[in-house]
């Protein structure tokens, strides 16, 4: 990959091993003393019981700090108002309207406690399951941290999800109780939730009690009597004080489910011990918090990056954090920056397909605010394209701020390649995570599962098990082994820190450089990313054949240079349904209510036949290539080579067709 930009090979080469020297030390520690490193990071935790065995890796099963007793909300909160922090702001609040609250440490405390209380009141106990579905408002994370407080595990469900989500994930995690809100704002437009949740519960049949946050001012919200309950009526009677449940550190904390390349979404499961330690120590090593630190992460709480550096990282540092509910350009392209200049945000935290559409807006946006307290700048969920590296450096870093690239995975519970400011930072080079953090071997391998050379593209696999690493799915244990842990078996070619060897397949494509930096280069698998969403092309695919029209479905991500990719579908309808300008709109509609607005389609092409090899699996590479432009390669194994005419074809009518509208 040439690199302009990078500083000359052979003082890079220099800096590199003066300032890695440290990191690769920290690195080598954690797995050859792992019970003296992990047990010096635990340390900066607060537990009930101390662990008597740091790991036990029964491949691929680990358990972290067996024998440990910890409580997540009791670290996140009282720990922080017994070092003398109950006065600080956790969280400064903004919803779009331009609604704020602030909430101190001890606030937050009391709201946990309270809602805790409320928690038990309402019948959960221990081991249940509450899925909580709500807009960017406190009542999120008080809600997570009220679960954690009594040992509930919570499920969050993104509030951008359809009816039929929900109710999948309410389903598979047989909640007890839903959290929800009247509604939302999104553009200026207060939207319902409740009508959206009450379509999802006549689909399931555990959920007992619903909580009803107040955010948008719906008028009329249907209540049904013994059934649901507003937060603020059940707040006001709530006693002050829950004490925290001590959790074995190999209790789930929580479930999040993610998209896979089959229809139906995996339940994540996240260990409370292992979770908090590598969230904990993940955030110190790759972005240094500083107690005076302003720290915003944009993510949205319904998505893993929401859950580790929103609700459990920062406030396990102590950190003042911002939480803003709303567009990233509603009233104008400049509101992010507006807030990042009005509370001083020091350590900002977004998405490349977010810089990218900052970019489109234009730098003036961002020069009209003084964005000089920003220290360091961190970006997740796909790869940074070396521009929007350069812009956001440039323009929003004034060429002062380190870029934190930080590559991970709902799986992995918290970053795993990025660069460590608080360890060392190695010089960077714009598009690369640089390299794997401790207590992570990172590796890229080819489809044998051996090495590859440097610059050669290959599959990014881990070798050894660490802290945050998810469980097992939720119920689905075989699942767990056949997704992440078959692909690749281990080889002698292959190193491996911890005994006995597992490869951990990422679903990711990655490549080397020559001086070991690792480049991500998008998923290798049937998992699409639109603006830095997880979207499974098998649920879009069930979810258009579901729809009457349908007999047919493939669906590919094309390249699109502000969302990363864009969700493209091509179509055979059944007999007596014609293609038309309408049915493209009902079934843009169709996706959208039976995912969600994530998901909306930017193009549906009708087409007669679909490529497929000669067993009848759809071979969506090569419509990948169709839709990109790029090389077909290998086509041997297809059924029926007319196909890919025919979808060159749609591909073409649909362009003339819109250079003509132009
Ligand atoms: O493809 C990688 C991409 O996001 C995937 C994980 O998605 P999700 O579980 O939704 O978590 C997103 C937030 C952690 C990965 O398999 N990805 C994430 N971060 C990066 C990335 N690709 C390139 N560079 C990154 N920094």
């Amino acid at each position: 990959m040439s690199n302009k930009d990078a500083p000359s090979e052979s003082s890079l080469e220099a800096k590199t091993r003066y300032y890695g020297h440290k990191l690769m030390e920290c690195w080598r520690r954690s797995f050859e003393d792992l019970e003296n490193f992990w047990s010096g990071v635990a340390e900066n935790l607060s537990w009930y019981k101390r662990w008597d065995k740091v790991l036990e890796w029964n491949p691929p099963f680990a358990k972290w700090f067996v024998g440990g007793a910890i409580n997540a909300s009791y670290n996140v909160l009282d720990v922080n108002l017994k070092k003398g922090l109950k006065n600080k702001v956790a969280i400064f609040w903004e919803g779009e309207e331009g609604a704020t609250r602030t909430l101190t440490y001890y606030q937050l405390w009391k709201e946990v406690n309270k809602f805790a209380n409320v928690l038990k009141r309402l019948g959960i106990k221990k081991g249940d399951r509450v899925s909580i579905y709500l807009p960017m408002v406190p009542e999120l994370p008080i809600a997570m941290l009220a679960c954690a407080r009594i040992g509930a595990i919570h499920s969050v469900v993104f509030s951008g999800f359809s009816a039929s989500a929900l109710a999948d994930r309410i389903n598979d995690a047989e909640a007890k109780l839903l959290i929800t809100a009247d509604g939302m704002y999104r553009r200026g437009k207060a939207l319902s939730l409740k009508g959206t949740a009450d379509e999802a519960l006549s689909q399931t049949k555990t959920v007992e009690k619903v909580v009803l946050v107040r955010r948008a001012g719906i008028q009329d919200v249907p209540v049904t009597k013994g059934r649901d309950y507003w937060w603020d009526e059940l707040m006001k009677e709530a006693e002050p004080y829950c004490e925290p449940e001590p959790m074995e550190a190999t209790d789930p904390l929580f479930i999040l489910y993610t998209s896979g390349t089959t229809g139906k979404p995996k339940g994540v499961v996240h260990s409370t011990g292992g979770y908090l330690v590598w969230v904990w120590a993940t955030l110190k090593w790759a972005f240094n918090p500083q107690p005076d630190d302003i720290w915003w992460c944009t993510a949205d709480i319904g998505w893993i990056t929401g859950h580790s550096y929103v609700t459990y990282g920062p406030l396990l540092h102590g950190l003042t954090q911002i939480m803003y509910d709303g567009a990233p350009d509603y009233p104008a392209p400049d509101r992010w920056w507006e807030i990042v200049e009005r509370y001083g945000v020091t350590a900002f935290y977004t998405a490349p397909t977010a810089i990218r559409m900052h970019m489109k807006f234009g730098e003036e946006w961002a020069r009209k605010h003084d964005l000089s307290t920003l220290r360091i700048l961190g970006s997740v969920g796909e790869p940074i394209n070396p521009e929007a590296w350069k812009w956001y450096h440039d323009v929003i870093g004034n060429k002062r701020c380190p870029i934190i690239d930080t590559w991970w995975q709902t799986e992995t519970g918290g970053f795993m390649i990025s660069p460590a400011a608080g360890i060392d930072l190695v010089p960077l080079k714009p598009g690369s995570a640089t390299f794997s953090l401790p207590g992570v071997q990172a590796e890229v391998v080819n489809e044998e599962g051996e090495p590859v050379k440097p610059f050669e593209r290959g599959y990014l696999v881990i070798l050894a098990p660490w802290p945050g690493m998810m469980m097992t799915l939720w119920r689905d244990p075989e699942r767990y082994i056949s997704t992440y842990w078959s692909k690749f078996q281990p080889n002698k070619k292959l190193e491996f820190k911890i005994q006995p060897p597992a490869i951990y397949y990422t679903g990711d494509y990655a490549m080397k450089d020559d001086e070991g930096y690792f480049w991500l280069m998008g998923r290798a698998d049937d998992v699409i990313k639109v603006a830095g969403h997880r979207i499974g092309t098998a649920e879009l695919e069930s979810a258009f054949v579901s729809h009457p029209a349908v007999a047919e479905a493939a669906v590919v991500g094309k390249p699109d240079p502000v969302k990363g990719e864009a969700i493209v579908a091509f179509l055979i309808l059944k007999l007596g349904h014609q293609a038309s300008e309408d049915l493209k709109k009902e079934l843009v509609m169709w996706i959208r209510k039976s995912i969600g607005p994530v998901a909306t389609p930017d193009e549906i092409y009708f087409v007669q036949s679909l490529p497929k090899t000669r067993s009848g699996k759809i071979m969506r590479r090569v419509l990948k290539a169709v839709v990109s432009g790029g090389q077909l390669g290998d086509v041997t194994t297809l059924e029926d080579a007319s196909s890919i005419e025919e979808a060159k074809m749609a591909v073409e009518m649909l362009k003339r067709a819109m250079e003509e509208r132009r």
